[in-house]
């Protein structure tokens, strides 16, 4: 629709803004109202700020007015009764005859709803609408993973593939921010209302003064769009920052030292979201070093928050990574860790406080079941914390469409107390305790690089993530096709490739990865990347396959192993605990068994892996084939650079492919049925 002919659609004559002020995101509606009505339409609109309605809506015969309910109502009670009922942040659009009436609940639900009304738009939507939306939970957050500096004098992003941070240099926060705001500008345009800056791996040095004051200014950078700001806490800063003897949460002057900060923090950033603590995991300090619990913890920095507002996501990432050995204890196991840790604790929290539980109970992997632990917080508000850039899988360089995999765990189904108990219900509050403060988490570590992720295409999971987050009903593929009309093109087959590509891309990383529930097999000890099935096991961190010449897989029943599968509510653990029910995708996450093993399907599992293998890396081989016939149909830029990432997926594919199977077949020495593997390399 760029460069559509004004006359052929009947655009507001000027745009209204009702109590705008700059820097606060009704004044930005009106901004970007006029800004891409221009670039769709070509035509500049005036944006008028208005204190009432009236007087401007009789000087033109339509307009666009947008402004907040309170503001609309207050200049004109009479609307009130036709106005439906807005959730915090929501929107009110109405498109008719010319006249657009765009009302959020609040300032950021205005700004959202004049994203919307652009999206339709720029989507070729131009019929008249009204439309009612309201986000589906309170918390839409991205975390960043960014450091401050690095060695060096960069501020790069643990598990970022697209960049440095573009908030941190050589240890402050940078001068210049442009690069922040438009993140704001495009997470606002996907309904994200906070974003946390700073690595879970928290850095003290993050509270000094001066970094204080560089964080408010990245507030002050995100303002204009809604985006509020998070910070990541490290549990020990009384203490190596501070200069405390002690960083024990149940030290007064601790308990000082942390309220002290964060009145500072809010001096400079008053409507700051709140903080998130990755505490006792991996290294990382927190109580359990005084042996308070886990709640203690979280409630430390609960108790700082509460009387400005802002809330304390504590995350529930918690296991030792020293302590585990697998030859010696067949019923250790890191997936037990986040729900043995729990245990207790559901009703030691404060109200402020959400945990933020990754989807599975490992580590972001190909393939996991859903975290048990959200059925057993049944009183605590929980986030669910996806994973948008892709650490295992394939960390930009191969596409990996992710909206299918969270839609399967949001729509997943614990049946707690034999009642429907789906995964979006649990994190919305619908399910259990009926308060709407808990949502969704992704972790989204965009950079400096143009592309923001490294890759055009993988943006599409960061727009899917916000559109999930908003209304998890969306479809997957409907999701894609929004996303590849406003980002490339309204030409079918520039949707239809493009469509064809990610819809299939999930499984296929699946086939030539790890299969059957094994984990996506990377390597372990370095960067998680590429194929390295040796190195899962013989270390500490827990991501164990126990494979051995005859057999593998880990047995998580209670029977005879972890007992992990006894987490889960009744139904759900009778399913996983018996081989015969448990789907075969995720056999090996739950059973140990020998190769030969026959799955549903009538192969046995080392067969499946061989084809499974071939099957994966010959999809992945049509993919440059495909991507070519877009050629000239979008600019040769952008064309390119996924072409690039395409061959090089399909060349890593057949890496991929063989560095499984023959590791396999040398440690089981089971022929292959069709004799390809270990004869024919890469062919
Ligand atoms: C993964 C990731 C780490 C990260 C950790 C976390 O293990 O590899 O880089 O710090 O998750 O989520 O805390």
């Amino acid at each position: 629709i760029k460069g559509a002919k004004p006359h052929s659609y009947k655009l507001p004559s000027a745009i209204v803004t009702l109590n705008a002020t700059e820097g606060l995101p009704v004044f930005t509606a009106g901004q970007e109202l006029s800004q891409g009505i221009e670039g769709i339409f070509g035509k500049k609109l005036d944006v008028e700020a208005a204190k009432d309605v009236g007087s401007h809506e009789k000087k033109h015969t339509t307009t666009a007015t947008v402004g907040t309910v309170t503001a609309y109502t207050e200049s004109d009670p009479d609307a009130a009764a036709d106005l439906p009922e807005l959730l915090d942040d929501g929107f009110y659009l109405r498109v008719s005859d010319g006249n657009v009436l765009i009302l959020g609940q609040n300032e950021r639900g205005t700004l959202y709803g004049a994203f919307h009304y652009l999206s339709l738009l720029a989507r070729g939507n131009t019929s008249d609408v009204t439309v009612t939306s309201n986000p589906d939970a309170p918390i839409r957050w991205v975390n960043q993973w960014d450091n401050m500096q690095d060695g060096g004098t960069h501020g790069s992003v643990e598990r970022g593939y697209g960049g440095d941070s573009i908030f941190f240099w050589d240890g402050k926060v940078r001068d210049d921010l442009t690069r922040a705001g438009q993140y704001a500008r495009l997470l606002a345009s996907i309904g994200i209302n906070a974003a946390v800056v700073n690595n879970v791996n928290a850095d003290a040095k993050t509270l000094t003064p001066e970094n204080m004051d560089g964080l408010g200014r990245i507030a002050d950078a995100f303002r204009p769009y809604g985006v509020q700001l998070g910070l990541s806490l490290n549990f020990a800063s009384p203490n190596t920052l501070g200069g405390l003897n002690t960083f024990d949460p149940l030290d007064e002057k601790v308990i000082q030292w942390w309220k002290d900060i964060t009145d500072d923090l809010y001096e400079r950033v008053p409507d700051m979201a709140g903080y998130l603590v990755k505490a006792n995991s991996e290294g990382q300090p927190g109580p359990m070093t005084y042996n308070r619990t886990l709640a203690e913890g979280a409630n430390l920095f609960a108790h700082a928050l509460k009387p400005h507002g802002g809330t304390i996501v504590f995350r529930a990432f918690v296991y030792d990574s020293t302590s585990l050995n697998e030859t010696l204890d067949w019923k250790a196991d890191r997936a037990n860790a986040a729900v043995e840790y729990f245990d207790g604790l559901d009703d030691k929290f404060e109200d402020n406080v959400v945990i933020q539980i990754k989807y599975g109970p490992i580590d972001f992997q190909v393939r996991e079941p859903v975290s048990p632990l959200f059925t057993k917080l049944v009183q605590t508000p929980t986030a669910i914390e996806l994973q948008i850039t892709q650490e295992y899988l394939g960390q930009q360089a191969h596409l990996v469409y992710l909206a299918p995999m969270w839609k399967e765990i949001l729509d997943f189904d614990f049946r707690a107390e034999g009642k429907p108990s789906r995964t979006r219900d649990i994190i919305n509050g619908e399910r259990f305790h009926h308060r709407r403060v808990g949502g969704y988490a992704g972790v989204a570590n965009v950079g400096t690089n143009t592309t923001w992720l490294g890759s055009h295409l993988a943006m599409s999971n960061l727009f899917a993530f916000g559109r999930l987050a908003w209304n998890p009903s969306l479809t997957s593929d409907g999701i894609l096709e929004e996303w590849i009309r406003l980002t490339f093109s309204a030409d079918q087959k520039v949707i239809d490739v493009i469509s064809d590509l990610s819809m299939v891309s999930w499984p296929t990383y699946e086939s030539y990865t790890g299969n059957l529930g094994i984990q996506t097999l990377t390597d372990i000890l370095l960067g998680h990347y590429g194929p390295n099935p040796a190195s899962q096991d013989g270390n500490p961190w827990g991501q164990w396959t126990r494979a051995d010449a005859f057999s593998i897989g880990m047995d998580r029943t209670v029977w005879n192993g972890t007992g992990f599968a006894g987490q889960y509510p009744a139904e759900i653990a009778a399913r996983y605990e018996d081989i015969a029910t448990t789907p075969d995708d995720l056999l090996l996450w739950f059973h140990h068994v020998p190769y030969t093993h026959v799955l549903k399907s009538g192969k046995t599992v080392i067969q499946h892996f061989y084809d499974s293998h071939y099957d994966g890396a010959a999809v992945a081989q049509t993919f440059p084939d495909l991507w070519e016939t877009l050629r000239g149909r979008i600019d040769d830029e952008r064309f390119e650079h996924i072409l690039f990432r395409l061959v090089y997926q399909a060349g890593h594919a057949l890496i991929w492919r063989d560095s499984i199977n023959n590791f396999y077949h040398n440690k089981s020495g089971i022929a292959d049925a069709d004799n390809r593997v270990g004869n024919h390399p890469y062919r």
